[in-house]
């Protein structure tokens, strides 16, 4: 198949001639619709925000209409979709979407660059009618807006009414959905190729017949070295449509099963159920327009010392099952990566999925990311705690992991073996500082000092007994 096809605002189209790299923001832009701005490239602005529509469903019946980031979005990645940008939200007779006269009547529109961003995201939010102010600014973390205007915004997103942003057509979104179950296979004509195929076995003969291609889950960190360092793939291996690695579900013990390639947004309700901190924990994940389509997955194909998941997967017991040219295998999140940016996986190995295990009776999740901003930025440290506590006052179980803190995330053995068995108490918490300090090596960089990190991870063994024995801490609320 040497074409792709998705609608835009409502009509069908067909592309045949662009780079299979080439992201959905260039493609727009030269198509003339430039309402869609390029602020950063990377994910981070929101400028560029459009929504995407891949067929999916809500439990209500409605479309699953999700705010993306079009400048790390291949455009291969449309194919079988909808996309809605700015330009397609009015009605076609001159009445602008309810986002764009919500925006207007707050005094909420500000500069040119941001404004389209911000109208998209609140589209976005009025298809949703369960909303509450958390809900409000999550979905809005993901769009910057330097001139502070972020209050009448807000107001804007209080005031909008359920709206879909196009009507449904039946007979070309059933289309669509048929697209989407069978593989693609685009050839540019460059000679680059974008393949998504549709089962697990097809996946590894591709792999092993392309050893060059990139493995692309959901491109917010891949899509940086296309849009930043200009590499050009000579293939993209597409995880999108293999379901096999789409499932969330919850498992009859009280545990949970997170397919690879599962975006983050699909799995917060059920974290949420499992521990409350663990989803607000995950929130803090880039923006809305990154958990839309950022995996688990990716995080730890990763292997960053500074990504999220690891140090809650560790906290939690969590295992990563593998799959490759040897079978199925699973090992402990703890053990998955092995020092910096490198992990146990073979070149050939993918990983299907986390599992995690139930909560440890009477045990508690908390999650704690420190980064310079709440909202949409990278940890600096992070430090996710299983604690539980004996009758008796006595720490029964304690499982400590930290990010930022050394080449990579680690489980702080040390401060595991110094506080089980103590009483809980601020005293036993102050005290653990020097076997966090033992477990962990720091290095300074842009995000802070090696001693601002140990003093941070240090801090936040005491912040753990504040918030489960203690009175807790005043937290900062947004806004
Ligand atoms: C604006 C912005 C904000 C961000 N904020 C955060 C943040 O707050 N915290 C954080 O941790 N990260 C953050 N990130 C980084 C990124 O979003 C996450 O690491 C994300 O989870 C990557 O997932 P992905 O599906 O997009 O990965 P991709 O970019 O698709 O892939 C990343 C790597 O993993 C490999 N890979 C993907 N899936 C698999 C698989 N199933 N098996 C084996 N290898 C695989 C890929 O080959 C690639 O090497 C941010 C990124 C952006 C752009
Ligand atoms: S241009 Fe900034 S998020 Fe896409
Ligand atoms: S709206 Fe663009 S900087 Fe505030």
């Amino acid at each position: 198949m040497t074409e792709l096809q998705f609608t835009l605002n409502g009509s069908p189209r067909r592309v045949a001639d662009q780079p299979a790299h080439r992201m959905t923001l260039d493609w727009l832009r030269a198509q003339g619709l430039r309402a869609t701005k390029e602020g950063c490239a990377e994910g981070d602005c929101g400028a560029c925000t459009v929504l995407l529509d891949r067929g999916q469903t809500r439990a209500d019946g409605t479309p699953d209409w999700r705010a993306v980031c079009a400048c790390i979005l291949p455009l291969a990645q449309l194919d079988g979709c909808r996309v809605v940008t700015t330009e397609g939200l009015s009605d076609g007779q001159g009445q602008p979407h309810p986002a764009q006269t919500a925006m207007a009547e707050q005094f909420a529109t500000q500069c040119g660059y941001c404004s389209p961003g911000f109208v998209m995201s609140l589209a976005a939010i009025a298809t949703r009618p369960e909303r509450d102010d958390d809900s409000l600014m999550d979905a809005l973390a993901g769009n910057l807006c330097r001139c502070t205007g972020y209050r009448p915004i807000l107001d804007a997103a209080r005031s909008l009414p359920v709206t879909q942003p196009r009507p449904n057509d039946p007979a070309l979104d059933a289309g669509q959905q048929d697209r989407r179950t069978t593989r693609l296979d685009y050839t540019a004509p460059d000679g680059g190729r974008f393949v998504a195929p549709t089962t697990l076995d097809e996946l590894a003969a591709l792999r092993a017949a392309l050893p060059d291609a990139w493995l692309w889950a959901g491109g917010t960190d891949l899509g940086l070295k296309v849009t930043k360092d200009g590499a050009h793939p000579p293939t993209i291996l597409s995880l999108d449509r293999l379901d096999a690695l789409h499932e969330v579900r919850s498992t009859d013990d009280g545990g949970l099963v997170v397919g690879a390639a599962a975006p983050y947004a699909d799995m917060l309700d059920r974290l949420a159920a499992l521990a409350p901190d663990l989803a607000s924990y995950f929130r803090r994940l880039g923006g809305a327009q990154i958990r839309n389509i950022g995996t688990v997955g990716g995080n730890l194909g990763t292997a960053s010392p500074i990504g999220d998941s690891l140090p809650a997967l560790i906290a939690l017991d969590a295992g990563v099952e593998l799959i490759g040219p040897r079978g199925r295998r699973r090992v402990a999140a703890a053990d998955f990566v092995t020092g910096y940016r490198q992990t146990v996986m073979a070149a050939d190995d993918l990983i299907a999925a986390i599992r995690v295990p139930p909560p440890t009776p009477g045990s508690r999740f908390a999650g704690y990311k420190i980064a310079k901003r709440v909202d949409q930025d990278i940890s600096g440290v992070s430090g996710c705690f299983r604690i539980a506590v004996a009758d008796d006052g006595t720490v029964a179980e304690l499982r400590a992991a930290f990010g930022g803190v050394a080449p990579r995330p680690l489980r702080a053995t040390g401060t595991e073996a110094f506080l089980t068995g103590k009483p809980w108490t601020r005293e036993t918490a102050r005290a653990a500082r020097s076997a966090v300090l033992e477990d962990i090596s720091p290095i300074s960089d842009a995000r802070g000092t090696a001693d601002y990190r140990k003093a941070v991870a240090a801090n936040l063994v005491e912040r753990l007994w504040h918030d489960t024995a203690g009175q807790g801490v005043t937290r900062l609320e947004a806004l």
